[in-house]
């Protein structure tokens, strides 16, 4: 059973470059998150594998005043935020799951970017998604970011993102890297997300970005 997927070392330390590298548009997703939300009911933001902090990064320099929590099983991903935030006072990070959160405290919006695709389908998805729910309050928003497609949409648009990858990069790498997104990690297909989404408790979501194999997802807790 996947539960977690675990950040460590070369992993943790190589992070942003990792994904700038092999996610296309990933730096404009992330600052246009902000004012997407800027209308949620209240500023109460929950980061839900929140790794190094590049979703809060954001959020601090938003115009408006968010309290943010961030989340993450990664103590070395954790360590790399906090150091960036340790002195932002309306910044509170946490190492472990979402399940250990105290249910009492409800948050009016939150993110999931980058994570659920390393969660098997039986019953994890499902699972990290009620947690969060659970930690929402009626009407909250919630974003999320993850690689999206039924196999054979997986595979059409891998080859797309073999176009847009940055020149340089070395081809045993990249078959490597592609050939995990296809055969090792959890994608599930648009309708399996939605019917995930609706079943843990959010309304039918919204498919609002794409980039390839990434898909953006906009929701609400019911
Ligand atoms: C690809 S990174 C994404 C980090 C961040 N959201 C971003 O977009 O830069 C995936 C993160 O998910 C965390 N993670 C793994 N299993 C998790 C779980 N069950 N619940 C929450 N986070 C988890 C990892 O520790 C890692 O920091």
């Amino acid at each position: 059973m996947k539960k977690v997927e675990i950040f460590e070392n070369e992993r943790a330390t190589g992070y942003n470059q990792f994904v700038e590298t092999w996610i296309p548009n990933y730096n404009y997703f992330l600052d246009r998150l902000p004012k997407l939300l800027s209308d949620a009911n209240g500023k109460e933001l929950l980061v839900v594998g929140c790794g190094t902090g590049n979703e809060i990064e954001r959020f601090v320099k938003a115009p408006e005043h968010w309290t943010i929590t961030g989340i993450d099983p990664s103590p070395e991903m954790i360590k790399q935020a906090n150091d960036k935030f340790h002195n932002h006072d309306n910044v509170k990070l946490f190492t472990g799951l979402v399940s250990e959160l105290e249910i009492e405290k409800k948050y009016s919006v939150a993110t999931l970017l980058l994570v659920l695709h390393f969660l098997d389908d039986n019953g994890n998805k499902l699972n990290l998604l009620k947690d969060i729910a659970d930690r929402l309050v009626s009407g909250a928003a919630f974003v999320m970011l993850d690689i999206t497609g039924d196999k054979n949409q997986i595979k059409q648009n891998l080859k797309v993102l073999r176009h847009l990858l940055p020149d340089g990069l070395d081809a045993e790498q990249i078959n490597n890297r592609l050939s995990r997104i296809e055969n090792e990690l959890f994608a599930v297909s648009e309708e399996r997300l939605s019917e995930l989404l609706q079943e843990a408790g959010f309304e039918k979501p919204l498919r609002f970005f794409q980039s390839s194999i990434y898909m953006g997802w906009l929701t609400k807790k019911k």
